[in-house]
């Protein structure tokens, strides 16, 4: 099983879905435009490998068994840009702790923003984290999106608007509890 979480319109869920038939999808989303917007992509592509979590991804990441996940996405999570609102953003020690949970060894989790504010959150909460490696080797590797990375909405409007765009991949570890 994989899990999107914040998948917006669904893009790069439906697309993961399409191209990994023997996977199955969980797809976390409580925006309901983004909801019906993934239940119309399933019904018209017959698609039966996709599950959907219409609420707080946090609530299912309590939910789901240990090391039950083998790859998980988090796409451009919300920038909360202004200083007094950084709080709010998703990616925190604390969900580190809820996916360290519920990520296999060995899992990839992948995790994009346009905002370099956020990538230095980012940065900051896996910065001496020893359950999960950092797998760049070099600036090319978080400047550019792996071709088995489709674009989303979200991303487009992004680059329609000049800004860089960052794509991070961290390994779970496997023997580090
Ligand atoms: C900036 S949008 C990006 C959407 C999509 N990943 C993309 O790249 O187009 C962030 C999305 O995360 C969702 N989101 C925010 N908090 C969430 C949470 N706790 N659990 C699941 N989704 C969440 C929002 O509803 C929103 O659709």
């Amino acid at each position: 099983m994989w899990l999107e979480i914040g998948f917006g319109g669904a893009e790069h869920l439906i697309w993961q879905a399409e191209h990994n038939p023997a996977i199955g999808l969980i797809g976390c989303e409580p925006f309901e435009d983004g909801v019906a917007k993934a239940l119309t992509a399933i019904d018209e592509k017959a698609l039966r490998n996709v599950l959907l979590h219409p609420d707080d991804a946090r609530d299912l990441l309590r939910w789901l068994p240990e090391s039950s996940i083998g790859r998980a996405f988090i796409l451009f999570p919300d920038p909360w840009p202004k200083k007094r609102h950084v709080k709010r953003r998703l990616i925190s020690p604390h969900l580190l702790d809820l996916l360290a949970r519920v990520l296999r060894p060995g899992a990839e989790l992948r995790i994009g923003t346009d905002i370099g504010d956020y990538l230095r959150t980012i940065l900051i909460a896996f910065h001496g984290e020893r359950r999960f490696r950092w797998t760049a080797r070099g600036p090319a590797d978080w400047r550019h999106r792996p071709a088995d990375w489709p674009q989303t909405r979200y991303e487009q409007k992004a680059v329609r608007h000049g800004r860089r765009c960052y794509y991070l991949s961290f390994v779970r570890e496997s023997d580090v509890a």
